[in-house]
């Protein structure tokens, strides 16, 4: 069975990354999911942000967990690419488009960050008021177990960066390798999230071994990849 597309970012090679202009294309070239990083502001909101601050993704600069929503309001996050002006994007409004669109919803929380639990019970407390097909994420094997213990029936991601070890702990329903280390384990994929494969040759690798869910910045491109049925080691 094919991977599910899964936009990371949004379709954010052709759209600033983390903006509605960003997952809006990614629903129209047909992606199966999408992807988002969520971090607190001061004042207690989810937004869809990766960094740290602000200063690579806008026009400004700061610490989001420093900053008001009013205060990231101020800031364009979307000429720094070469797009429209486009306003910060929060998780309240990401849930929305997913819940209208009917799309699964990849939320990854950042740590270690200024708030640490709060931020998994912020999410779990926003998710109560959503019907969204929602997977939660992690680097932190921390955050995807407390997530766990309060939202059990939301399927949660532990993500591999460095190493990605046999076995998963049992609050994690799938793991979440990065397509380096598919590279490298070469018996192993079947059933994983994979991050970010935009290579043709790494999208025929995610394929091949069985992957569920593939993270890519260019939904497009890759659902065309994928319909080609190229093989890993084809240029
Ligand atoms: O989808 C997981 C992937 O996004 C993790 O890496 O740094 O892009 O958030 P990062
Ligand atoms: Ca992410």
């Amino acid at each position: 069975m094919s991977p599910e597309v899964v936009a990371h970012r949004g379709a954010s090679t052709r759209r600033p990354e983390h903006t509605l202009a960003a997952y809006e294309l990614a629903l129209r070239q047909g992606a199966d999911g999408l992807e988002c990083d969520v971090r607190l502001t001061k004042d207690g909101h989810l937004v869809c942000l990766h960094d740290r601050t602000i200063d690579r993704t806008s026009g400004g600069s700061g610490v989001v967990s420093a900053m008001t929503l009013d205060e990231l309001r101020r800031h364009d996050f979307g000429s720094w690419h070469g797009g429209e002006p486009a306003e910060v994007l929060t998780l309240e409004a990401l849930l929305g488009l997913a819940a209208d669109h009917g799309t699964r919803l990849f939320i990854e929380t950042k740590h270690p960050v200024r708030y640490g639990s709060l931020v998994e019970r912020t999410l779990a407390g926003q998710l109560d008021r959503h019907r969204v097909d929602v997977v939660m994420m992690s680097f932190s094997v921390f955050a995807v177990h407390r997530f766990k213990k309060l939202k059990p029936e939301v399927p949660t991601v532990l993500l591999y960066d460095r190493l990605w070890p046999k076995t998963r702990p049992r609050f994690a329903d799938y793991a979440g390798p990065g397509v380096h280390l598919l590279r490298r384990h070469p018996d192993r994929g079947q059933g994983v999230y994979t991050w970010t494969a935009d290579a043709p040759a790494d999208i025929a690798l995610c394929r091949e071994r069985g992957v569920r869910f593939l993270a890519t910045n260019n939904p497009d491109e890759t659902r065309g990849h994928l319909a080609d049925n190229l093989t890993p080691d084809q240029p």
